[in-house]
């Protein structure tokens, strides 16, 4: 495996692929696109034992910044380095899903039944992927229900938790995509989760609502998960040749200090287009700037301790 990792690393030449979003400067040593020095991220070891797993939720309300993105990528990332990774749709739109090939609407069970019907055995609903050691729980319109019907539950913010108790051993990290709301799903994810990512898009409004966000992230912390930490904010969408771009991540860098990644992931439509191919960009296009710069996000969540 992780010779496989090496030469895919060691194959990324400046130019590949093109748009080279983000990459020039994340070499470990030089100023990196987040105006600080680069560190250097190693390859990770190989696990000899898989568990329990770490949960990271990927959160912002706001819609299209790169949620479902970074969940597949980061993901395939860390399965590559050979992680066991759970993806959990946590989206009614089921794009995390859809993004994996599933066409959810089919589907009988969802993370929907785990959540609604006690009797469901999440064994039963969880997906092998085409990306060896992840795998899916997938989601469909359904669970646009249970953020109405779990109102009326029993601890209605911990439903998600009590659900992934059973296989947290089986993994290493398990990903949730939460949909762009504040609402009770997502403050399911925020209680069931070790760590949150929040993905921020390159553009001008990108700090607005984080604020909202934040303090939401406080409450869950006070009142229903004191362990809750912030892993990191990831930039996303970031275009080296223009100012804006820049800018856009020195204010993020200075309102969020060393909790900013400082692997960034630039604008490229290779993941658009990794997404109509129902893949991920790391084996859709392997060798691609788009995939190094999440196999450096994996790494970096690794080395910070975020993830085994
Ligand atoms: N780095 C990138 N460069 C270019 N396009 C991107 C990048 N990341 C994501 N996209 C595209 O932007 C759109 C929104 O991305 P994505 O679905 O990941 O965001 P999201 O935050 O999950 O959205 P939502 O809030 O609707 O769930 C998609 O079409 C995706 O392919
Ligand atoms: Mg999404």
């Amino acid at each position: 495996m992780s010779e496989r990792i090496q030469e895919a690393t060691i194959r990324v030449e400046p130019d590949a692929g093109g748009t080279m979003s983000g990459f020039d400067g994340m070499r470990a040593g030089s100023i990196g696109p987040t105006g600080r020095p680069m560190p250097e991220f190693p390859i990770p070891h190989p696990l000899t034992a898989h568990g329990p797993a770490r949960i990271i939720a990927m959160c912002n309300q706001k819609g299209g910044v790169g949620k479902t993105t970074s969940t597949i990528n980061l993901g395939a990332a860390l399965a590559e380095y050979g992680r066991r990774v759970l993806l959990l749709d946590f989206d009614p739109q089921g794009a995390l899903s859809v993004g994996l090939g599933i066409n959810p609407h089919v589907l009988e069970q969802t993370v929907y039944n785990l959540l609604m019907e006690r009797s469901v055995d999440i064994d039963d609903v969880i997906r092998e992927t085409q990306v060896p050691g992840m795998d899916l729980l997938p989601a469909n319109i359904d669970l646009s229900a249970a953020e109405v019907q779990l109102v009326s539950e029993v601890a209605r913010e911990q439903v998600l938790a009590r659900t992934l108790r059973p296989i947290t051993d089986e993994y290493d990290v398990i990903l949730i995509d939460c949909q762009p709301s504040l609402g009770l799903l997502t403050v399911n994810a925020l209680t069931a989760a070790h760590g949150v990512i929040i993905p921020l898009e390159c553009e001008f409004f990108a700090l607005r609502g984080v604020a909202l966000l934040v303090e939401t992230i406080d409450k869950v912390r006070d009142r229903l998960n004191p362990g809750l930490e912030t892993d990191g904010i990831l930039a996303t969408m970031y275009d080296p040749r223009t100012l804006h771009s820049r800018e856009v991540v020195a204010r993020v860098v200075e309102a969020f200090g060393e909790q900013v990644f400082h692997t960034v992931i630039g604008r490229t439509v290779k993941f658009p287009d990794a997404s109509v191919a129902a893949e991920p960009i790391t084996t859709y296009a392997a060798s691609h700037a788009g995939a190094y710069a999440y196999r450096l996000l994996a790494r970096e969540l690794i080395a910070r301790g975020d993830a085994a």
